[in-house]
């Protein structure tokens, strides 16, 4: 039968509801509509862990030819990542990492390089390299994941040397949600006269922090800076003017899947395969929206 025939590969996707990851599936549904021998099984773990596990072993039960996998944390998808290569399906992980590397593979964005760019483009904004001063908020994206912790090692690299750069919070996250980061920073404005800088982790956050700041009156004395860059979110807010810079964190969906099929056709793959990043501000926000369609 036809149907025996299908390449059957298995998605779990962390969550749908951030707009990043609603992209995501887009890609990568598009990168399977190329290939009509595959059959592509998607997940919804709803940002819950014990979902997503849940979703994963029932990939397992339906012997998926290959495991893509974007986990919402670490620590708890460990176990059934682990699963899946005990059960000798290839699993290939994407955007977040697990803490395990018996994966095949791992596709994603390097989120130290764009913290670094994030840095040095804040410490840029905040006077340049040896003067720069301002008081700075930053907003943690989710604890359990790297990411995050990549994203925040990365900015300190540059802000942390500069003496005139005093950073307000200490390690608060709005996991990777704009509404938490809105809260987050109208507690900041409320307990700081002056805030030059704002680093969300993503832009969802950055965004949050910036309608905050705006119910606030003060809008157009902060800086912010977020990550992603979708077209219609991030770019959008640049050219706004609302954000003032935005990196790149493109979605491994489509070269995550081309990666699975290019394996289990026998060929050799690459342990990690690192995505391009681009830093967004108004001189070339405006031409992504065209190329985009926007
Ligand atoms: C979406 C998201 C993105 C972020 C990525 C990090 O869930 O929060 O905004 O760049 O995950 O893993």
């Amino acid at each position: 039968v036809a149907q025996d025939k299908k390449l059957r590969i298995g998605f779990s996707q962390a969550t749908t509801i951030e707009p990043w990851r609603a992209q995501f599936n887009k890609d990568i549904i598009a990168e399977a509509a190329k290939h009509p021998e595959v059959e592509l099984i998607i997940t919804d773990g709803e940002d819950k862990t014990e979902k997503q596990v849940a979703d994963v072993e029932n990939l397992i039960r339906q012997e998926v030819k290959a495991l893509l996998i974007s986990p919402k944390e670490s620590a708890g998808l460990t176990g059934v990542v682990t699963q899946a290569i005990d059960a000798k399906i290839p699993v290939f992980v994407l955007d977040r990492n697990v803490e395990t590397d018996k994966y095949v593979q791992f596709v994603g964005g390097d989120n130290k390089l764009i913290g670094r760019a994030a840095g040095e483009y804040a410490v840029e904004l905040l006077g340049g390299a040896g003067k720069a001063k301002g008081n700075v908020v930053e907003i943690w994206g989710g604890m359990g994941t790297q990411p995050a912790h990549d994203r925040h090692d990365g900015f300190h690299e540059f802000t942390d040397k500069e003496p005139g750069i005093k950073n307000l919070l200490d390690q608060q996250s709005g996991d990777w949600k704009q509404d938490q980061a809105y809260n987050i920073m109208a507690t900041a404005l409320r307990n700081n006269e002056k805030i030059d800088l704002v680093y969300g982790h993503n832009d969802p956050m950055a965004y949050g922090a910036y309608l905050a700041a705006k119910d606030a009156g003060r809008e157009k004395d902060i800086k912010f800076i977020g990550i992603d860059a979708l077209p219609g979110e991030g770019v959008t807010w640049v050219n706004n003017g609302e954000l003032s810079a935005t990196f790149l964190y493109a979605t491994p969906g489509a070269e995550g899947l081309r990666q699975a099929i290019k394996f289990l056709n026998g060929e050799k793959v690459e342990k990690n395969v690192v995505l391009p990043t681009l830093k967004v501000t108004k001189e070339n926000a405006s031409k992504i929206m065209k190329d985009n369609g926007l």
